[in-house]
């Protein structure tokens, strides 16, 4: 489907919505292009499915369709070439539900964790929250194009002290689809040292075209090291239904996790809110292709109009782009130089390593007309 039928077909107007995004929207007189969902509805196939179960009335204990490993198992086969095993699949409410989850069986009171940064917050958050130190290693920015920096990250292993490396794969917010070679490169590194890799996926499924998303656990001979967390949240925007899989071959960490989900009594699926992720893997998969063109276009012509004035970064992944306007802004965080000057929300690129505070996130997945009109805005500033 071209991307004005798929636009006309499936944006939504969210002026009116309850939704975090919008409400903060309105609440600022801003159009509210942060925090990442989209203003896109699902295929109308999935929602016809979670309609008739609704009109089912039949709201007993349930359980997940019979196939629901199968669907999930070979859409990842299919797409990204990984073939995840029924038995190390376990499942949290969210993904950043699984990161606390993760932390605290996996790691002890007081380890170091080490995150590369600018980086989604929860991130950090988690780490600290748990008890455990966070070390920050800085990505390399090469003109928009950020890269690990390995050197860095090898003198901080040489410690000893670092337990776990937390991953972003593809990267919020710098929107990089790793290359086999740079992640074999910091797997490497993180074998040498005994530190585990939690890799977040969660935007693997949004993939720019030329691009091909490598999932961790692909690279088979660093499995035992690897846990993944894997959802259909970002690819369809499922966020309400808070559904994520937690992926951990290595049998002993399996049951050192198993063993504390049954301790707090957590873990066990909850069927409704599997429910979009399941249908959406039978039937979405076409619309999710319009959509990452979709994406791509508002990427492109956004990068035309303002790359002269702002570096901003490559787009390989994801629907977010992290954008510098230090040489405009006129304010200490530039998020909020633009809610004032522009009627603009982006997120403030602070919350993301406080050196950033030039930065904002965008997310591009909405109308061309919205993109639009955040170029125009934008461009005020310039002129
Ligand atoms: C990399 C990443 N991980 C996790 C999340 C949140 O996932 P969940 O809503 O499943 O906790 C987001 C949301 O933006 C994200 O970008």
């Amino acid at each position: 489907m071209d991307t004005k039928t798929f636009t006309e077909k499936y944006y939504i107007d969210r002026t009116k919505s309850d939704t975090i995004k919008w409400q903060r929207g309105r609440k600022l007189k801003c159009l509210p292009m942060w925090i990442a969902d989209m203003d896109f509805k699902d295929d109308e196939r999935v929602i016809e499915k979670l309609r008739e179960f609704i009109e089912t009335g039949d709201y007993g204990y349930g359980n997940l369709p019979e196939d629901y490993y199968d669907v999930f198992i070979n859409w990842h086969k299919k797409r990204n070439n990984v073939e995840y095993k029924r038995d190390t699949i376990r499942f949290s409410k969210g993904a950043v539900d699984a990161m606390y989850q993760v932390i605290y069986s996996l790691t002890e009171k007081g380890d170091c964790i080490l995150i590369n940064t600018p980086l989604y917050p929860p991130f950090k958050a988690s780490i600290k929250q748990c008890g455990r130190k966070v070390v920050e290693v800085s990505m390399i920015d090469n003109e928009g194009f950020f890269t690990f920096d390995y050197k860095a990250i090898e003198r901080k292993f040489k410690s000893g002290k670092i337990k776990m490396l937390m991953l972003c794969s593809p990267h919020n917010p710098v929107g990089r689809v790793f290359k086999k070679g740079e992640l074999e490169e910091l797997f490497d590194l993180c074998h040498k040292y005994h530190v585990l890799i939690l890799s977040d996926e969660v935007h693997s499924d949004i993939i720019m075209p030329d691009q091909q998303f490598i999932p961790s656990l692909a690279l088979k001979k660093y499995q035992n090291d690897i846990i993944s967390l894997v959802a259909a949240s970002k690819s369809f925007s499922l966020a309400v239904f808070s559904h994520c899989h937690v992926i951990i071959p290595n049998r002993k960490l399996f049951n050192r996790f198993v063993a504390y989900q049954q301790d707090h009594h957590t873990g066990s699926v909850n069927v409704f809110n599997a429910l979009p992720t399941y249908y959406n893997y039978i039937y979405g998969e076409k619309w999710l292709d319009s959509l990452c063109n979709v994406v791509f276009e508002n990427y492109q012509y956004f990068y035309k109009e303002l790359s002269p004035y702002f570096e901003i970064s490559n787009l390989e992944g994801s629907y977010l782009i992290f954008v510098n306007i230090g040489k405009y802004n006129k304010e200490k965080s530039a998020a909020k130089y633009l809610i004032n000057k522009c009627s603009l929300l982006f997120n403030e690129g602070e919350t993301f390593d406080p050196k950033y505070n030039n930065w904002v996130r965008i997310n591009l997945a909405t109308s061309m007309k919205n993109i639009r009109k955040a170029v125009k805005a934008l461009k005020g500033i310039v002129e």
